[in-house]
């Protein structure tokens, strides 16, 4: 039997300080990333989980690093990476960040609150000009449900990927995924329905898994 392949999963959302008691943040779950997590170890391979702050508990049989915020997750990033086979980055990563952090609470001062906001660096796109030739990179986009395969595609392209999972917004905190599997050769995948339904996010990781292991 051949060395087990190492894959790497990035999950949940981040949290960007906004001094010591306050943050940023988006509604992501991790559900699905834990999901992957979870197929990927029945399936056999050894896997590391980047679990950003969510209620779940974290799925058996894998190693954990949490992260809280774009940077934290920055670096275990550039630890993590390079030892891996399969990146699967679906962490809902923050675009923007408040570009100073006060260290301790701010103050209520007047009427209203103006926070600036600095753009966060591009982590899956980072990783890609990084790659070895033997890895393979795999992102999320979440998308208007009218623009979503084209947008995605073209955010395939831009982030230097092998795939790309496309789904309509509504799937950020469901139980349910309606997704579509793009590949930088052109190929638009669906995956079973079942029963003509959108498939329970266990079902459609267990899918992914499969799809990784058979053609990447
Ligand atoms: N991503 C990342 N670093 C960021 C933002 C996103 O690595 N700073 C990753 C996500 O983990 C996901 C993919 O890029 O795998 C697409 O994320 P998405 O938010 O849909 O794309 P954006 O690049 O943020 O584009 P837009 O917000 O314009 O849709």
């Amino acid at each position: 039997m051949g060395k087990r392949r190492k894959l790497l999963i990035t999950a949940g959302p981040t949290h960007e300080p906004i001094d010591a008691v306050r943050y940023v943040a988006n509604r992501s779950s991790g559900r699905l990333g834990t999901s992957l997590a979870s197929a990927a170890h029945d399936a056999g391979w050894d896997v590391t989980l980047l679990l950003g702050p969510v209620t779940l508990p974290a799925p058996a049989g894998v190693h954990i690093a949490p992260f809280e915020s774009t940077a934290d997750l920055a670096t275990l990033l550039e630890e993590h990476f390079p030892h891996c086979d399969v990146l699967i980055m679906a962490a809902a990563v923050a675009d923007y960040r408040p570009r100073s952090v006060d260290a301790g609470k701010l103050p209520r001062t007047g009427d209203s609150l103006t926070i600036d906001m600095e753009a966060t660096p591009d982590l899956v796109a980072a990783c890609a000009a990084h790659k070895r030739e033997h890895q393979r990179l795999i992102g999320f986009a979440l998308e208007e449900p009218a623009s979503l395969p084209a947008r995605a595609r073209a955010k395939l392209q831009r982030k230097g990927l092998d795939a790309i999972i496309a789904n309509p917004l509504a799937t950020m905190g469901s139980d349910d995924i309606e997704a579509v599997l793009l590949t930088a050769d052109g190929r638009q995948i669906r995956p079973p329905a079942s029963h003509g339904a959108a498939l329970d996010k266990p079902a459609f990781a267990r899918w992914l898994i499969r799809w990784i292991d058979a053609e990447l």
